[in-house]
């Protein structure tokens, strides 16, 4: 009897794993959790504080984007085009990052992913200290959303 017991368990171990795998990352759960997101997707590049990984950390980049932007969901939309598809046209924060990193790559997620990242994103700008000032002057005009 042992057996079939343990041979269930595994069974149900085995169809949970590939309904995660089936589900994730493009299904659009109903509020995905911005912060696991980025853990999953951004962090390996984007540190939240300075030192850098090998992209600009996070914290500068949405103090940046609430100088450019003046509300969240005009960010947020902005954030979300980028990641789908970045271009150095729609690049808000540093063009030397650019440079200096290479363009971010497109980072495949849902709808409801993006948004929940791009908004946990803005709200890490939150924080004083990441104003203009040691380098935030550097990018470009504002306004090149429709470029
Ligand atoms: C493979 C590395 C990599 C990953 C993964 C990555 N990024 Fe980036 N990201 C970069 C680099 C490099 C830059 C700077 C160059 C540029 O702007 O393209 C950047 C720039 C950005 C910018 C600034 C865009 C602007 O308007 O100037 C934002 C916002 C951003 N990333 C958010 C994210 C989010 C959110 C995720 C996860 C969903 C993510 N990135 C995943 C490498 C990465």
């Amino acid at each position: 009897m042992k057996h079939y017991h343990h041979l269930a368990a595994a069974f149900v171990a085995l169809g949970v794993t590939g309904l995660m795998t089936a589900l994730s990352p493009t299904a659009d759960a109903a509020t995905p959790d911005g912060k696991a997101v980025f853990d999953r997707n951004c962090s390996v590049c984007h540190s939240i504080m300075p030192p850098p990984k090998s992209a600009p950390p996070i914290a500068p980049i949405a103090s940046r984007y609430r100088q450019q932007f003046p509300t969240k969901s005009q960010g947020v939309a902005h954030m979300v085009a980028f990641i789908k598809s970045p271009s150095k046209q729609k690049v808000i924060v540093d063009r030397q990052a650019v440079d200096r990193f290479g363009l971010m790559p497109p980072i495949q997620l849902g709808n409801a992913e993006l948004n929940a990242v791009a908004g946990w994103v803005w709200d890490q700008g939150a924080a004083k200290g990441w104003g203009p000032g040691s380098g935030a002057g550097r990018g470009n005009s504002k306004g090149n959303c429709n470029q």
